[in-house]
């Protein structure tokens, strides 16, 4: 049998402090039913000074190395999906493969905003399956929080913290594992989600990019209407390309980002609420962070066994998309 791609052990780890949307409310000019209403998010959780993407990266690894078993030793690379690594470099999948202690790993960033866990499965699930590596630990992880602008109504209440980690083993054995990934892009849409300063374009060490903003902006509407499409367009392309339909799905487990986006491509697939997981309520836009948190606490609910199917979807600044169905 060919060699898959198992997930093993699943974890995640978000920072104590919740900010709820009446906390938001005394902020910026904003209030509980806009937010609800507009997005389905009622609080979010804020890293503070000290806590980091690695740090959270470390305890969602942790969590999953403990449910595979396996050892950090045992890993051959760890691959972290995030935009907002401590530092420019070094990479923030380094920093977590020394704190967990896979000394025997490789460790590279993949940056694909929101869609950075499905990314990285993919990369990860592929040198598996060419025999290259057995196991690997995957990271999605986020703190938008930090670099949000927190005088702008419009985008600093969509966003959290957190991370989430898989372990992912080589099995030849089995139908359980990665069955297909579709990963897209376009460019074009580049400016919708950004941060210019920081970059070699507007460098901080150049005082004219201090004019730059530091801080998150999005057209909104655009990136909505994008998102809606894109959301159903990888999910289709995903099925389509194993001959399977939304009615083989058992758990669809899309990009935490606004209830509303979830909503329309569950609608689009002709999924029942049963078959969605929701936790945008409770952290918002995690954005690297939000598919795999959302797996782990779907394993810890019970609603995700082994040999069920999931159809995991992600959009994000790029703009990429792309969508992971896997045997769990
Ligand atoms: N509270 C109250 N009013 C607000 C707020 C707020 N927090 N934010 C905006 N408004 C106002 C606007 O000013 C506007 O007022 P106006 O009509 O007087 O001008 C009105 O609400 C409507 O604003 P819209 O932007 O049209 O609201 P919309 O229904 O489009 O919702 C939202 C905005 C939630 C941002 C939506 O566009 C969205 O979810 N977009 C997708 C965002 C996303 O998913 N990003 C993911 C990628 S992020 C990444 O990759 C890092």
């Amino acid at each position: 049998m060919p060699t898959k791609a198992v997930i093993t052990g699943i974890g995640h780890a978000v920072p104590p402090k919740i900010l709820t949307n009446d906390d938001l409310s005394k902020i910026v000019d904003t209030n509980d039913e806009w937010i609800t209403q507009r997005t389905g998010i009622k609080e979010r959780r804020i890293t503070s000074a000290t806590e980091t993407s690695s740090t959270l990266g470390t305890e969602a690894s942790q969590n999953a190395l403990m449910q595979a078993g396996i050892s950090a030793t045992d890993l051959d690379l760890v691959i972290c999906g995030t935009v907002t690594g401590d530092m420019m470099f070094p990479s923030t999948s380094c920093l977590i493969q020394e704190r967990i202690g896979a000394r025997n790993a490789g460790a590279l960033d993949i940056g694909a905003a929101c869609a950075g866990f499905i990314y990285s499965l993919s990369v990860a699930s592929a040198m598996i399956e060419a025999g290259h590596i057995r196991n690997v630990l995957v990271i999605g992880v986020d703190t938008l929080t930090k670099i949000v602008d927190w005088t702008d109504r419009s985008t600093c209440v969509l966003f959290g913290d957190g991370a989430g980690a898989a372990v992912l083993q080589a099995s030849e054995n089995t139908d359980r594992g990665i069955i297909r990934t579709v990963l897209m892009a376009d460019g074009t849409g580049a400016p919708y989600i950004k941060i210019e300063a920081g970059g070699g374009l507007h460098p901080v060490s150049n005082p004219a990019s201090l004019e730059k903003s530091n801080h998150i902006f999005m057209a909104g509407s655009e990136v909505y209407r994008f998102a809606v499409n894109a959301m159903g367009e990888a999910c289709c392309k995903v099925l389509d390309e194993v001959g399977l339909t939304p009615d083989d799905v058992d758990l669809f487990v899309p990009h935490q980002a606004n209830l509303r986006i979830i909503d329309s491509a569950a609608k689009r697939l002709g999924l029942p609420p049963e078959k969605v997981f929701v936790n945008v309520h409770k952290y918002g836009n995690t954005s690297g962070g939000s598919v795999p948190i959302a797996l782990s606490e779907a394993v810890s609910e019970g609603r995700l066994k082994p040999g069920m199917i999931v159809l995991t979807v992600g959009f994000g600044a790029g703009l990429v998309w792309g969508a992971n169905l896997i045997r769990w």
